[in-house]
């Protein structure tokens, strides 16, 4: 149905090309675009984002947000649990977020998530969420990633090809997505805490040139990371978390 979802053979950046599509056609909410290679992937902080054909997941969704950008943190947290609920349907194991919503299997990225937010004039705000999962990386492009990370291939036998992979983690983010807008994080996080990698453990929160050290205690009803230290929680809408060296 053109209506609901698109694949195409390449474009430069799945997100890209719905906000492209935004500026003359209505989408209708939960429009999903797929693609089989990008040009020009984009990852967060700016980073590009390995794109190669035909060997992973490129998706964007279109979600507008009524209730506007304040919402926006807690709608990429959301999408985090829907991606890691779909890999956990199709039989992973050990499958965590690091926030705000990197996707890990077993201490490995395996899919990253980027939202892209436009406000509107109306208060309301339309977003683009971006979903690239790794499939069945080519070890050459492997090779240039600069963190650890691993691909569906090498944690799952082959049963699944690539469409029902996708239709899986479109049908989780969907899903999830109606929830969030009908009832915010806070029914999520439970279940954000159950998957968060760094509950409880001894982190570090990097924010351009500060650093807040502590241990993680989970997010608030926002979807900002808290951090405890000298007994005290302070809650964070951005940085880059990482463990702390023991
Ligand atoms: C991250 O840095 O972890 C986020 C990566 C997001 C990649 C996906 S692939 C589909 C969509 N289009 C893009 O250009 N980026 C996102």
């Amino acid at each position: 149905d053109p209506q609901r979802i698109a694949v195409k053979p390449v474009v430069g950046s799945t997100n890209d090309e719905i906000k492209n599509d935004l500026l003359s056609v209505t989408l209708n909410p939960g429009y999903g675009l797929f693609s089989e290679a990008q040009t020009a992937g984009r990852g967060r902080r700016g980073k590009s984002w390995h794109s190669p054909f035909g060997s992973n997941l490129y998706i964007s969704i279109y979600w507008p947000l009524n209730e506007g950008i304040n919402r926006a943190m807690g709608l990429s947290l959301a999408v985090g649990i829907a991606v890691a609920e779909g890999l956990i349907e199709l039989g992973m194991e050990d499958v965590g977020l690091k926030w705000p919503n990197d996707v890990y299997v077993a201490g490995h990225k395996i899919a990253g998530i980027l939202v892209d937010i436009e406000s509107c004039y109306d208060g309301s705000a339309s977003c683009v969420i971006g979903i690239g999962v790794n499939v069945n990386m080519p070890d050459s492009v492997g090779q240039k990633i600069d963190q650890l990370w691993t691909d569906v291939a090498k944690q799952l036998t082959g049963q699944w090809s690539r469409n029902e992979i996708a239709g899986v983690i479109y049908r989780h983010v969907i899903e999830q997505l109606t929830l969030f807008s009908a009832e915010g994080l806070e029914t999520m996080r439970k279940r954000w805490a159950e998957l968060d990698v760094f509950i409880n453990r001894s982190v570090k929160l990097l924010m351009g040139e500060r650093i807040v050290q502590g241990t993680c205690r989970g997010i608030d009803e926002n979807g900002a990371i808290l951090i405890e230290s000298d007994n005290n929680i302070v809650r964070y809408f951005g940085g880059e978390i990482s463990l702390r060296a023991a």
